[in-house]
């Protein structure tokens, strides 16, 4: 586990690096947006695109969509998204009026100032708009604070114009958003966020199989992607727990430097949300089985997990500070061990003198070369070794140098990210051997 005061610097690093900064910061920022800048953007789309990938080509029985975030408002009644079981119980300070989650606080006095508390009231975390130029009640409509709910109002499309068959799954990415009382720790909760969703229909009598089965999956996704074991476990939710939703649901934590956090939920959600939608719509959302002929409302198996959320545990994860270099002799480094299906530059290319037009000229082709295959960056400032530095911050697995010797010999060294170790390679042998690497 990274120590609890590794965030502070995990944050300044991230901002200072180009990953990830409060939104609207001209403005001094505002409280629990962010931004991915222009490397956290590549990584954000690297572990977007590593997920659909998993989903949708590891599985032939999984298809996706992208629902637009706005919905009719009888979406959010149908699925109890605006009743109470979308509510938290939010207490305010008589003293001080600062508001807080009933079961954050440890006693019924303000963790503040120590005044007394009013009684907790229901506070729905739905946000509200209105569409139209008239500002009034007919025409609220609401951002949707799940983004699986979209997948369900396609269920009869996708079944129909994917010639779908039980059991499959429907994937989506897309943003949701919450009022939440308490955001933070940094992008952990926030009020709008962006969720990877699979829902996936399956027989009644066979929900707590695939239950298991995608506990299993989703888990070993992590450990994939260089998330050690160690770091990860499940955590059932007890029955009195359960979302409105929710028969059974199960966490995916990750040890963050606070300590276990949800970083995913697996849930049972049974035929909630398409009985729901079926009886307030008057559309039948049933399915049935063309060789059977047998009818039947499917169970739901879902996993849902934050984009962000994801994200933030995988730069903790690859975050490695040397106080005094990587080889212990030398000033602070830093080195960003992400997967390399992650990394937000794949290869970067330096010559070895920025004022030798001949060495330039030929890094370009170099360059040209590879990007068009990988994420490729030109590097010409500083010294090689302070370009080194600069590409393990951000976690480039390799780093290729043009010297002299690439004139007369058109070989190139390759400097790998981990092993700091460097080989002679020949121009026309990269591609094949950085695809290698990538396949190991
Ligand atoms: N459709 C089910 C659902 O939304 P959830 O457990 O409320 O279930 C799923 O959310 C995942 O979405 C969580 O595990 C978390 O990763 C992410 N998430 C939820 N609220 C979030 C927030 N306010 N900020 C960032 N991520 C959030």
């Amino acid at each position: 586990m990274k120590e609890k005061n590794t965030m502070e610097k995990i944050v300044a690093f991230l901002k200072d690096n180009g990953f990830i900064n409060l939104s609207s910061e001209p403005y001094g920022g505002f409280s629990s947006s962010y931004d991915y800048g222009v490397y956290g953007v590549e990584i954000k789309n690297n572990l977007k695109k590593a997920w659909w990938n998993n989903m949708t080509r590891h599985h032939e029985n999984i298809v996706g969509i992208d629902s637009a975030i706005l919905m009719s408002p009888k979406v959010w009644e149908a699925s109890g998204h605006l009743s109470a079981g979308f509510a938290d119980e939010l207490v305010e300070c008589k003293n001080c009026h600062k508001r807080f989650k009933q079961d954050e606080l440890k006693d019924n006095t303000c963790p503040i100032c120590n005044g007394e508390l009013m009684s907790p009231k229901k506070f729905n975390v739905m946000m509200k708009t209105f569409v139209g130029p008239v500002e009034d009640s007919a025409n609220v409509v609401y951002l949707r604070g799940e983004a699986c709910q979209g997948i369900y109002m396609n269920f009869n499309w996708v079944v129909n114009s994917g010639r779908m068959k039980i059991p499959f799954g429907i994937c989506q990415i897309g943003k949701a958003f919450r009022n939440e009382i308490t955001p933070g720790p940094f992008t952990f909760r926030t009020r709008e966020f962006e969720q990877m969703d699979l829902q996936f229909f399956v027989k009644p009598e066979e929900a707590d199989k695939w239950f298991e089965y995608w506990k299993e999956e989703r888990m070993q996704f992590y450990i994939s992607l260089g998330i050690d074991p160690d770091h990860l476990r499940f955590h059932d939710h007890p029955e009195n727990k359960l979302a409105h939703y929710a028969k059974k649901a199960c966490d995916i934590e990750y040890l963050f430097p606070w300590g276990w956090a949800e970083m995913e939920g697996i849930h049972n959600r049974t035929d909630w949300d398409l009985g729901n939608h079926s009886k307030v719509s008057g559309t039948d959302l049933s399915y049935i089985d063309q060789e059977t002929k047998e009818k039947y409302m499917p169970y739901i198996i879902e996993t849902s997990g934050g984009c962000d959320r994801m994200l933030l545990a995988f730069l903790i994860e690859s975050f490695n500070e040397f106080e005094n270099g990587r080889n212990g002799d030398g000033g602070k480094e830093y080195l960003m061990k992400l997967n390399y299906l992650l990394s937000p530059v794949q290869v970067a290319v330096l010559p070895l003198l920025k004022n030798k037009e001949e060495l330039q000229q030929k890094a370009k082709e170099v360059y040209d070369l590879l990007k068009i295959k990988f994420n490729t960056k030109y590097d010409v400032t500083g010294t090689v070794g302070k370009r080194y530095r600069r590409q393990d911050e951000l976690g480039t697995p390799f780093c290729i140098t043009i010297d002299f010797d690439t004139l007369e010999d058109d070989t190139v060294t390759v400097r790998n990210r981990d092993t700091m170790k460097q080989e002679r390679i020949k121009i026309q042998d990269l591609i094949n051997y950085i695809s290698k690497e990538y396949e190991k």
